[in-house]
């Protein structure tokens, strides 16, 4: 079995070899191929499997590439996870959109939508290198932001792409262990666009075991998005947000901390991996000691100014090891060994939610086995989450139809629909500022 990474010398390639180290299961990935268009990061990275793999028995081959074509021949499963404009782009998402008041996450409002706009276009190329030479491949698609990004992906790949995310996993653990519930026995009922769904209930044999943890202030204390949202605001809706939902329901605060930091989680991260890509590049020293040392950092400081606007002190020594590797091992191995498993993934929505068209990508729960992922039936979302789903789904709509044309104003029309963007004028400058510090954005005429 052959995986190929496409962002092969991205910094989190570690986490999922480690995933990989430890399956000893039948029909396992014996060879990993790590593709990269930066020879540096690539020879960094393989240092780092290097040292995981020491005196591990059959530990995984790995080959590393900076020719796309040769690493996507022969893939059996392709993981793409690559950052269009690198993170000194990030930063520069953050800077132009908070200069002009707004919010710059990678994910959410102006800063998803520069990012949207700049990688689309390149997802769009390696979807289509995919179908040529790869067609049975199943892409498993990590890159941000995800849901948007592999929408765009599965218009040329079908239900063959499927994109994943940590975050609903890691709040469906929470809860589960709030509740003193064993997370495997639990289904989550989790709905939404990836980094905008709510967990509606928690079934247990059955039962709805959430209105016990709503019912309980201290329970809802006790946990991160308990934490971040404060108990009050999560009866009043009765379900429980994904963590990137404090950006929407606290956005004057987190706007206003974003503005107020020395430094952007992005410019933070910049320099923090230029730091550890330095380190890893040095033969004299241990890059997998330098890489755990990072991690560790990076998970820490975790959506740090969202905690600290909302008061909820530090992450919680259990939730620091997200569970990213852990998704993609268990999609992988659902699909290659055809072990039925219960995953909430990015997929096309079929019907699911009533809100939406069959070929919009939404985050559910799927059943996946040796024929992919398939999302399971789903109540409707109530008439404000309906509402929020389906005001970004038409952003990220836009995002798709510059992409595809070009268009200028197409890109002004995607980021004045956000909600979260209050203004024309403001979508008109964030267009001007992000096409003057973007070359991937040059495209937009
Ligand atoms: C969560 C999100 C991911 C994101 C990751 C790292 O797991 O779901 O989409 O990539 O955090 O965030 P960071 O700010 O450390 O890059
Ligand atoms: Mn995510």
């Amino acid at each position: 079995m052959r995986l190929t990474i496409l962002g092969g010398g991205g910094f989190r390639v570690p986490l999922v070899y480690g995933a990989l180290l430890g399956d000893r299961g039948e029909g396992r990935v014996t060879e990993v191929v790590l593709h990269d268009l930066d020879d540096r990061r690539l020879s960094a990275i393989a240092r780092v499997l290097r040292e995981q793999a020491a005196g591990v028995p059959d530990a995984p081959a790995v080959t590393a590439t900076t020719d796309l074509d040769e690493a996507l021949r022969g893939a059996d499963f392709v993981f793409s996870a690559i950052r269009v404009g690198g993170l000194q782009g990030r930063a520069d998402d953050e800077r132009v959109a908070l200069a002009e008041g707004v919010l710059g996450q990678e994910t959410v409002g102006a800063g998803g939508i520069a990012y949207g706009l700049r990688t689309v276009p390149v997802a769009v190329g390696i979807a289509r290198r995919v179908a040529r030479l790869a067609p049975d491949a199943w892409v498993i698609n990590f890159t941000n932001p995800a849901g948007l990004v592999t929408e765009a992906m599965s218009r040329h790949l079908g239900d063959r792409v499927i994109g994943i995310c940590d975050s609903p996993v890691g709040l469906g653990r929470r809860i589960a262990r709030v509740l003193g519930v064993d997370p495997r026995e639990a289904f989550v009922d989790y709905a939404g666009l990836n980094h905008l769904g709510w967990v509606r209930g928690l079934r247990v044999a059955g039962r709805d075991v959430l209105p016990r943890l709503l019912a309980d202030p201290a329970l809802l204390g006790s946990f991160e998005e308990g934490r971040l949202f404060g108990a009050d605001w999560l009866r009043s809706l009765g379900a429980i947000p994904n963590e990137y939902l404090h950006y929407y329901y606290f956005n004057r605060e987190t706007v206003r901390a974003y503005q107020e930091v020395e430094q952007t989680r992005g410019a933070f991260l910049r320099d923090q991996q230029a730091r550890f890509y330095a380190e890893a590049s040095d033969p004299g020293t241990a890059a997998l000691a330098a890489w755990d040392r990072t991690r560790a950092e990076r998970e820490a400081t975790y959506m740090a100014e969202n905690r600290e606007t909302a008061g909820a002190g530090e992450r919680e020594e259990e939730d620091l090891s997200g569970g990213y590797e852990k998704v993609a091992l268990a999609l992988m191995r659902a699909i290659a060994r055809d072990e039925r498993a219960t995953l909430v993934l990015n997929v096309r929505n079929r019907g699911t939610l009533s809100a939406l068209d069959g070929e919009a990508v939404v985050e559910v729960p799927c059943l996946v086995d040796a024929s992919g992922a398939h999302p399971l039936a789903a109540e409707p979302l109530p008439g404000h989450a309906a509402g929020l789903v389906c005001a970004v789904k038409a952003v990220e709509r836009e995002v798709l139809a510059a992409a595809e044309s070009g268009s200028r104003a197409t890109a002004v029309k995607a980021f004045a629909l956000h909600p979260l963007v209050d203004s024309v004028t403001v979508a008109r400058r964030l267009v001007d500022g992000y096409t003057a510090v973007h070359p991937g954005l040059a495209y937009l005429t």
